[in-house]
């Protein structure tokens, strides 16, 4: 298992981290993404988030330059070739069908691909593939290479085999798998959708404060109140999964998209990427 070699698609928020621990666990890695800068970006927020480990303790140095060399970051999809990719790229169905049916053609044909997809089917991601057997759902958590749940998603036509390799893969990057069925937002992003939904609904109506509610959130023990994790997540992804829910759902009201998420995705206000969202962050 050690020897596979993983592919991660998507240099963004999760691609990043998920570069990060394929590589801390012992894995060749190659990230790919389209934009040069993203790359740019996703190695400085490694090498940052190494060597912040290192200060802390809880890295060897050796173990530091190790990681990194192990990565290689590449912006030519014909070079995005290994045994498992990892596919963490918009949270858009067309975009990531056509992805997919360029790294099958690219790739041998036991070549796994998987998707980190917060909401979309795994077998609709499939379509187009040759031999869609091999296509999977690998969800990880924010932020991916400290938080150890890994959702495995088996689509209508994922093999038994492809989901053990996926699910072995995930412990072996010291995580905590668990099987789940291709449905809209599979386990957790379907019930933790009234969590954030709800929450905009209360600000809507005027009922009280981004912070405030986000402190007595975090008051009752949930870790991140609504506003802050969704500036962590991205509002743009965050509005794609409520979407994709929706739509899944015959446009049922419990997940409607809120008009105060749609209003700062328009005007760019991602959250943490963009140094602003719900709050301002220093970038
Ligand atoms: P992001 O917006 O931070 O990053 C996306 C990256 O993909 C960007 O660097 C962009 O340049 C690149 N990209 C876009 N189209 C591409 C293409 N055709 N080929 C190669 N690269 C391309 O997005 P984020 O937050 O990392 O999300 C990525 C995926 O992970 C989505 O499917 C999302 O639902 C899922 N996810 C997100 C979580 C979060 O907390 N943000 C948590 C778990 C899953």
């Amino acid at each position: 298992m050690a020897t596979l070699s993983i592919a991660v698609c998507g240099a963004g928020t999760m691609g990043a981290g998920i570069a990060q621990i394929a590589a801390y666990s012992g894995f060749k890695t190659l990230l790919y993404d389209i934009q040069e800068s993203g790359l740019e970006k996703a190695k400085a927020q490694i090498e940052k988030s190494l060597a912040g480990a290192v200060s802390k303790g809880k890295l060897t140095v050796e173990d530091q330059e190790q990681t990194l060399q192990r990565i290689s970051y590449i912006t030519n999809i014909n070079d995005c070739v290994a045994d498992v990719i990892i596919e963490a790229i918009v949270e858009q169905l067309p975009v990531k069908i056509e992805l997919f049916k360029q790294l099958a053609a690219n790739n041998a044909e036991n070549t796994i691909l998987a998707s980190n997809t917060s909401s979309l089917s795994i077998s609709a991601i499939a379509e187009g593939v040759d031999n869609p057997s091999r296509v999977v759902g690998m969800h990880f958590f924010n932020p991916a290479h400290l938080m150890k749940l890994v959702e495995v998603v088996s689509g209508k036509q994922t093999a038994p085999e492809t989901a053990d390799i996926v699910y072995e893969l995930a412990l072996q990057m010291g995580k905590v798998p668990v099987r789940v069925k291709d449905s809209p937002g599979f386990i957790v992003n379907r019930v933790a959708r009234l969590y954030y939904l709800e929450a905009m609904r209360i600000a809507e109506e005027k009922g009280a404060d981004f912070s405030d509610i986000d402190q007595l959130l975090e008051g009752v023990g949930f870790k991140m109140g609504p506003f802050a994790l969704m500036d962590l997540i991205g509002n743009d992804i965050n509005l794609a999964v409520s979407q994709s829910l929706y739509e899944a759902f015959d446009e049922a009201p419990r997940f409607k998209p809120s008009i105060l998420q749609e209003q700062r995705v328009k005007e760019g206000k991602l959250g943490r990427k963009t140094g602003l969202g719900f709050y301002r962050y220093e970038q």
